[in-house]
Parts: structure tokens; sequence; C-alpha cells
């Protein structure tokens, strides 16, 4: 039977995380945050949740959160997100990424934290040799950020082998949306995720689109991805929390993703239809690294938990991210 615990969320000021602090609540946990604010804002952490504004590698004070809360399971969203900056950067994202998680992962085995649910990346995969991508699929990651989140998922399954801790690492594919009651949404300044900049430029704050290669190997030529509504995967966290505490010798890595792909230009297509007006789309080059379609299957998260997507549905992603944008501009008074 599972019960009810409380939740550190590293990064639970940033897009991801705030998502799950609002599921982890409305699930009955309890939750505490801890973030530096580097890319997160405070004002995303509900006033009734604790926030340690802090680094997940300072230990002394993640322990002392963590017994004086009383943790259970951590949720480790905190990290730096940007793939071209990782290329030309490798350095910050082994360090924030990979070293500062070790130090963490670190604290919860001193502390003695059972569980531990880490977010992952299709990019652990780089280029896959099959679509829709398995969890077994070879892991070949080509930039340092895909190669820096690899290397926590083996961190993880070591630690979890040798030390009283079960682990689930959720590889997402690509986030978007916003929460459907407007609470949180992605509020990251210069973001480059495609949904995002659409609806920017859909409210005029950006003059075009840029479309990233024409020439993939897909239907109409442009990139396929699986976009994935931020609140089914912070469902999919708390149903990773649920499984971690009902089998505590039990861990997973799972993909995160709906196993339906669309392509640039039929979510600009979709952005058009939510907005009704048309964005201007420059068709540019190709971005170096870029796959032409990143594709999950998602019949071992479906059957593990079993997880019920609630917002499959590309348009509603484009609905809830577009509202989350607009009252972005009341908040920063724009
Ligand atoms: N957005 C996506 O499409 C996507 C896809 C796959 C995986 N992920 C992963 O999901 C996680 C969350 O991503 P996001 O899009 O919400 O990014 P985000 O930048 O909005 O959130 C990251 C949060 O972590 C905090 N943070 C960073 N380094 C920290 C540190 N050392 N100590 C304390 N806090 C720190 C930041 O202030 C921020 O609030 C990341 O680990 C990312 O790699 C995201």
């Amino acid at each position: 039977m599972s019960g009810k615990t409380t939740v550190l969320v590293t990064g639970g000021a940033g897009y991801i995380g705030s998502h799950a602090v609002l599921a982890l609540k409305d699930a009955g946990h309890g939750v505490v945050v801890i973030d530096n604010l580097v890319t997160g804002f405070a004002w995303a952490v509900p006033d009734d949740v604790p926030l340690v504004r802090g680094d997940i590698a300072d230990q002394p004070l993640v322990e002392a959160t963590l017994r004086d809360h009383g943790v259970g399971a951590i949720m480790h969203f905190a990290g730096s997100v940007v793939v071209p900056e990782s290329v030309e950067n490798p350095l910050k994202y082994y360090h924030n990424n990979s070293a500062k998680t070790r130090d963490l992962i670190e604290s919860a085995v001193r502390v003695g934290v059972p569980h531990f649910i880490f977010s992952s990346t299709a990019a652990t995969y780089g280029i896959p040799d099959e679509s829709p991508v398995k969890e077994t699929t070879p892991q070949r990651p080509i930039n340092p950020y895909g190669m820096s989140k690899l290397m926590t998922e083996f961190m993880l399954r070591d630690v979890a082998a040798a030390h009283p801790m079960n682990f689930c690492a959720l590889r997402y594919f690509n986030v978007a949306g916003a929460d459907p009651q407007g609470r949180t949404g992605q509020s990251t300044a210069g973001a480059t995720h495609l949904i995002k900049v659409a609806v920017e430029a859909a409210l005029g704050k950006r003059s075009h689109v840029g479309v990233f290669g024409t020439d993939f190997d897909t239907p109409d030529g442009t990139g396929v991805r699986d976009y994935i509504h931020v609140s089914d995967l912070a469902d999919a966290h708390v149903l990773a929390l649920d499984a971690l505490m009902a089998e505590p010798d039990r861990n997973y890595m799972l993909n995160c993703g709906y196993g339906r792909g669309f392509s640039v230009l039929e979510v600009l297509d979709a952005v058009d239809r939510v907005t009704n007006r048309k964005i201007d789309r420059r068709m540019e080059g190709r971005r170096p690294g870029d796959p032409d379609a990143l594709i999950s299957d998602n019949r071992a998260i479906m059957d593990a938990f079993p997880w019920q997507p609630r917002h499959a549905d590309l348009d509603q992603i484009v609905t809830h991210a577009l509202a989350w944008e607009r009252k972005l501009n009341e908040i920063r008074g724009e």
C-alpha cells in the first residue's frame, strides 16, 4: 500500500519542477523546494511550500533540509538545460548536472533518503538507430548535456545497488504547455522550446519563428518531435513516487512521451489555429545534431504505473502555453 511522504523538489522554482510541486500537493504529499534561482523564480513556488534558497551541492544545507523536513524522497529537476550552451561550455554541464548531482546523491545516502526520481532526457539517446525509441535503444549522447544526464543515470544505478535507495529516471521527450489552471508555466526569458517560441511570436514578443531544416527525412521535411504536456509529465513523477514506495527493491528507467510526433510545421499550424493569426516562419539551415524524428515508445511507462495522460492533444498544449504566456505579461507588468 502506498502512503504519503514529504518530497524535496530540487529546481522546484523552474518550469517542470514547479508543475511537479503542484502535482505532489494535489496528491496530498508534503513538499519542500531547494532552488538557487539561477533560472527559476521564487514566485513560481506556492506560498505554503517552503523554499530553501541554495545550491544542491551545499551538503550541510541539503542534509539539514532533509532532516528538518523528514524528507522521504527526492525529485531532482535542478540542472542546466540548454543543449547548444553545453557544447560551448561542457564543464558547466559536467559540474552543475553531473558533479553537483553526485553531491546531492551523497547527501541523500548519508541521511538515508530511500527514493530518488531523476529528470533524464531523450538527449541521452543521441541520434537513435530506431524510431520510436525504446528504453533499450542504445544511449549514445551527441552533446555534453545528454552525456551529463546519462552519467547521472549510471550513478543512480550504482548507488541503488550499493545503498538502501531505489530510483526512477524519467527520460523526457519535448516538454511543453502549462498548468491548465494557470498556476505556473514556462517563464524563462530566451527559452528555445518551439511551442514557447511560437506563442511568444503569436503575442508579438518575437518577430518570427525560425524553422531549422526543411530537408529532413519526414513527410514535410521539418523535424518531428514527441511533445508531452508538462502536467502529464508531473503526474508521471507522482506515479513514479508511488511505485518506488510500493516496491523498494525495484528501479525504473522510463521514456516520457506520447508515442507520436508532430513536425515543426504542424506545430506552427496548431499555433496559428489556436491564435487565429499567422506567425511569420523563416526557413533556416539545420542545426548540427538534430535527428529527423524523435518519438518515444511509451509502452513501458504505460504498463509500469500505469500512466494515463490527460492532455495528449497538440491544440490543448498550445492553448495552455498561450494562456500562460498572456499571464506572464501580467506578472511581469508588460
Ligand atoms: N524542458 C525540457 O524539455 C526538458 C527535457 C528533458 C529533460 N529536462 C530536464 O528537466 C529538468 C528541469 O528542466 P526545466 O525545463 O524545468 O528547466 P528550468 O531551468 O526551468 O529549471 C531548472 C531549475 O533548477 C534550478 N537550478 C539549477 N541549478 C541549480 C543548482 N545547482 N542548485 C539549485 N538549483 C538549481 C534553477 O534555478 C531552475 O529553477 C532539468 O534537469 C532538465 O535537464 C527538461
